[in-house]
């Protein structure tokens, strides 16, 4: 018989498979392969994984830049930030949106989960992943027993829908960025989840793709000092479409529930 350690491991990949669909087998009718997505609204595509494997080179301040990181100084709680950001007018990206897409879950969550930018639907309702992806990644969370009502803070790289649901260009990743390390610093998690190569690219700074940056811890400088832990993953949009890649994933959320029973990173996973 399993021990107690064994059994919520046995639970855990359980939750996974049936997260993974595998209980779609037991349909009464067989589904259709090439069934369309439920959702009415177009799914944001999260960038195949090396899509844009090369970090943007520091980039020149623009007035713009400038304008965001000193918008982004001013705030000192969250709701001062989501209002600094709503009255921000220096991205064209404001216009074509409906909303502004904050956040969602619980200020304060041990863990702060960063997307890429809305879709169609997250525009509609102001909330970030609350689409297919999103869905998924509730599931996934759950799996390691995590969930946006008790300990997920979720937020995205860009706080408007880009036209289309085009990927971010570096110029908008750049321009953003002075708000989304302001985000994290006023939320205040243990540990982040970067979601797909654009957070990724964003926060880390990095030229690497997601596929060599992904299951591995790496250190980020927060504004005022603070060194935080990332973990940076596949996005749940690509894994809808690359379902294989959903063992890697799996492998990240355990890497992560390992990180929060330990109380932090163990150091063998430290970079
Ligand atoms: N994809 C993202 O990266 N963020 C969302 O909020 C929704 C889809």
């Amino acid at each position: 018989m399993a021990n107690p350690s064994e059994h919520l491991a046995l639970l855990a990949a359980l939750r996974w498979q049936i997260a993974m669909g595998a209980d779609e087998a037991i349909l009464e009718t067989a589904a259709p392969r090439a069934r369309k997505p439920a959702a009415l609204q177009p799914e944001r595509p999260a960038a195949a994984p090396e899509a844009t494997p090369r970090a943007a080179a520091p980039r020149k301040a623009t007035p713009h830049g400038e304008a965001a990181a000193a918008l982004a100084g001013t705030a000192n709680t969250l709701e001062e930030l989501r209002e600094a950001m709503a009255g921000f007018t220096g991205s064209p990206l404001r216009e074509t949106a409906t909303n502004l897409v904050f956040s969602d879950g619980v200020p304060g969550a041990p863990v702060m989960v960063i997307g890429e930018a809305p879709g169609a639907e997250e525009d509609r309702q102001g909330k970030p992943f609350v689409g297919a992806s999103g869905q998924l990644l509730d599931r996934m969370f759950a799996s390691v027993g995590l969930s946006r009502a008790e300990s997920l803070y979720i937020t995205n790289i860009l706080p408007f829908r880009p036209p289309g649901n085009r990927t971010p260009t570096d110029a908008e990743i750049a321009l953003f960025l002075p708000f989304v390390l302001r985000h994290v610093a006023l939320a205040k998690p243990r540990l982040l989840v970067l979601a797909g190569g654009v957070a990724a690219k964003g926060v880390l700074q990095s030229r690497e793709g997601i596929t060599r940056l992904r299951g591995r811890w790496h250190q980020v400088s927060i504004l005022g000092g603070e060194v935080l832990m990332a973990l940076p993953t596949l996005h749940p949009a690509y894994l809808l479409r690359n379902p294989i890649a959903k063992r890697d994933a799996w492998a990240d959320l355990l890497m992560l529930r390992r990180a929060m029973n330990d109380g932090g990173i163990g150091a063998q996973e430290k970079p």
